[in-house]
């Protein structure tokens, strides 16, 4: 019996634009070859900064292009290392992971069905020693899916304004959305003084290529790029022309519809199949878009030793506690999956629980 994972929140094989790349790499070296292929500016390949640059309306030189988003947050949190930096739990584990490595102690601020809970936010402004940073995935956030109000973003921002604290804006997820508005950027409410903002093409276009961005304070952007500088000396030039041959063309939103496409079904997959087969007593997220269902299941049941039994039953998942949640807590990815195995892993899953629930 084959696997089903809801554990990799990776894109499903057919979001990614193969063809299309093959031919925009290639474009990309017979153009710029001769800067492509050497060493170059540690910002990014200047093109794309300008590019990212004119789509937030800020100045190329607040851009710092990297390999990959997480790498730029490594830089970050290496900035401010020894020091606090509050995070919304549950979070994504590999920046927990990275504080830790580097000595940072974690204040958690919890949340709910509307993202990251103000009030707590407050009080641990006001309790502990001054953090760093805070840490934020407002929009179908990893792993819970959810999205924070328009009203919590306003009083995120004047609470960054009250107590001078900088906020980091991870939004991977946000272009991937299904249905909706979506709700402004803290970004754009606060006007980037007091907010960093990240994203990434692994959402958008292939996480192969490893192109993700900061858009940051100047002096912090001066500041980080003196870590990539010692880090690699000069990003992977070749992605960034690739991706920038891409939306150069006009492929960008394009892509983005058909992914968003792509994508939809196999969340309503999910939705439906859930709706159907699991027990009274489980509760999800419903999320507009990104990659994610957060599962809440009965209280007595622990969703690690729940997993030892899935994977017998050939289904996976992560466990909510690996990502500071609860431990009747779950992520399920249905983004790399198909709808058809989406529905089998569920009946599977749902099998474990019925009795669990009866
Ligand atoms: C919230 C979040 N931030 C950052 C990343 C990493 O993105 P990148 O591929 O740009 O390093 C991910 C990847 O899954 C993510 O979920």
């Amino acid at each position: 019996m084959e696997t089903i994972s809801f554990a990799r929140g990776i894109p499903a094989p057919e979001c990614l634009p193969v063809e299309e790349l093959a031919d925009c790499a290639r474009a990309a070296v017979e153009r710029d070859g001769r800067t492509v292929l050497s060493y170059g500016a540690v910002g990014g390949y200047e093109p794309l900064r300008a590019w990212i640059a004119e789509r937030h309306d800020v100045d190329p030189g607040r851009v710092l292009v990297t390999n990959g988003s997480l790498q730029g947050f490594v830089f970050l949190a290496q900035r401010f290392a020894g020091g606090r930096v509050l995070v919304e739990l549950p979070t994504y584990d590999r920046p927990l992971k990275i504080l830790g490595s580097l000595g940072i102690e974690v204040g958690a601020v919890p949340m709910d069905e509307e993202g990251l809970d103000p009030d707590a936010l407050e009080h641990a402004l006001r309790t502990g020693p001054k953090p760093a940073f805070l840490y934020t995935i407002p929009t179908f956030q990893n792993p819970s899916g959810r999205t924070l109000s328009t009203e919590r973003r306003k009083r995120v921002v004047e609470l960054a304004r009250e107590h001078a604290l900088l906020v980091l804006e991870d939004d991977p997820y946000g272009l991937v959305r299904f249905e909706g508005d979506a709700p402004p950027a803290l970004f754009e409410l606060e006007g980037g003084e007091r907010v960093a903002y990240s994203s990434s093409f692994s959402k958008t276009i292939a996480p192969g290529l490893r192109v993700g961005y900061f858009v940051l304070p100047p002096e912090l952007e001066r500041e980080l790029e003196a870590m990539a500088v010692s880090t690699y000396i000069t990003p992977v030039l070749i992605g960034q022309a690739t991706v920038h041959e891409f939306v150069r063309r006009g492929n960008f939103e394009p892509n983005l519809e058909r992914v968003r496409g792509l994508l939809r079904v196999r969340r309503d997959a999910m939705i439906d199949a859930v709706a159907q087969e699991f027990p009274d007593g489980v509760g999800w997220s419903r999320p507009e878009g990104g990659y994610f269902l957060w599962l809440e299941l009965p209280e007595e049941i622990d969703a690690a030793q729940l997993l030892a039994r899935a994977e017998e039953a050939g289904v996976t998942f992560v466990p909510g506690s690996d990502f500071g949640g609860a431990p009747n807590t779950a992520r399920l990815a249905y983004s790399f999956v198909s709808p058809e195995e989406i529905r089998e892993g569920v009946r599977r899953l749902a099998a474990l629980l019925a009795p669990v629930a009866a």
